[in-house]
């Protein structure tokens, strides 16, 4: 798993990065919208039941998956969290909030679990996550026998055009379909797994580059952009990649549903 983690995400950025996204976050993030609903229809649709007893989503940010998985599932207790302590507030929006529901903030592979969870559930949040093996061993011991896994993370395609223009923005870890099974613990199977790229087009590189700042989802960029290196940026991208003189951005969205064996 060497070169799916090439180094530790700097998670002070990344919090900095969702935190100062957060408000335009979700009315921005219309891919992560659509990986959310995606995401919870397969866990419908793998047959997972209608009331779980209790359950974590980690990587909550707004609540797009969220509030996905609660239209379609009753849980007796919701353990939320995120890194950016402010999507605490998701709570307060919540439409059917379960009877116990908390949240605590920070980096979930320090969170302490609960034992015994039926679903363990994450949109969008693991290509943050370096040590991804360990975390997925750590969250499957706690998931009881026949718990479920509801997760989605990126591609290597994901921003393919950032990453061929030298964009230091790619997080830590992409994974392809075919790389999950290597990243699960044994006695995890997977049920379904989809990988399907999505294309949005923009005018602009700066418009581009808004998009990319109101979602937070460049949290390991570090460059300032000076006009002179804007307009660089934006012959550059065009050459390589305009279409019809729109700029296309490829998300690369991986998800699965799997389930404990043991
Ligand atoms: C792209 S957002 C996805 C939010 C939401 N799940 C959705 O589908 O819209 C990624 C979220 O993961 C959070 N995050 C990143 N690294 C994390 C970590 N190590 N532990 C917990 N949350 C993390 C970020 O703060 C951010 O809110």
């Amino acid at each position: 798993m060497k070169d799916v983690l090439p180094q530790d995400p700097d998670q002070g950025r990344i919090r900095q990065s969702f935190r100062r996204g957060l408000e335009s976050y979700h009315r921005n993030a219309s891919v992560q919208a659509q990986i959310a609903a995606r995401l919870a229809q397969m866990l419908q649709d793998q047959g997972a039941p209608g009331q779980f007893r209790a359950v974590l989503e980690f990587g909550c940010g707004t609540g797009h998956l969220t509030g996905e998985l609660l239209q379609r599932f009753e849980t007796d207790s919701l353990l939320l969290n995120d890194l950016v302590p402010e999507a605490a507030l998701l709570l307060k929006n919540l439409r059917h909030t379960p009877a116990q529901a908390r949240f605590e903030a920070g980096p979930v592979e320090g969170l302490a679990l609960p034992q015994d969870l039926d679903l363990v559930a994450s949109a969008s949040t693991v290509q943050w996550i370096a040590g991804l093996p360990a975390l997925m061993a750590r969250l499957a011991a706690h998931l009881k026998p026949g718990g479920w896994l509801a997760l989605s993370g990126f591609g290597r395609s994901q921003f393919r055009e950032l990453a061929a223009l030298g964009s230091d923005a790619a997080a830590p870890a992409y994974l392809d379909a075919e790389e999950w099974p290597a990243v699960l613990p044994d006695g995890v199977e997977i049920l379904a797994i989809e990988q399907q790229p999505v294309e949005l087009e923009f005018e602009t590189a700066l418009a581009l580059l808004k998009h990319l700042r109101q979602t937070g989802v460049n949290g390991q960029a570090r460059q300032n952009w000076s006009r002179r290196c804007l307009q660089d940026f934006e012959s550059a991208y065009r050459a390589r990649f305009g279409r019809d003189g729109k700029l296309p951005l490829t998300y690369d969205p991986v998800l699965l549903i799997a389930r404990k064996t043991w």
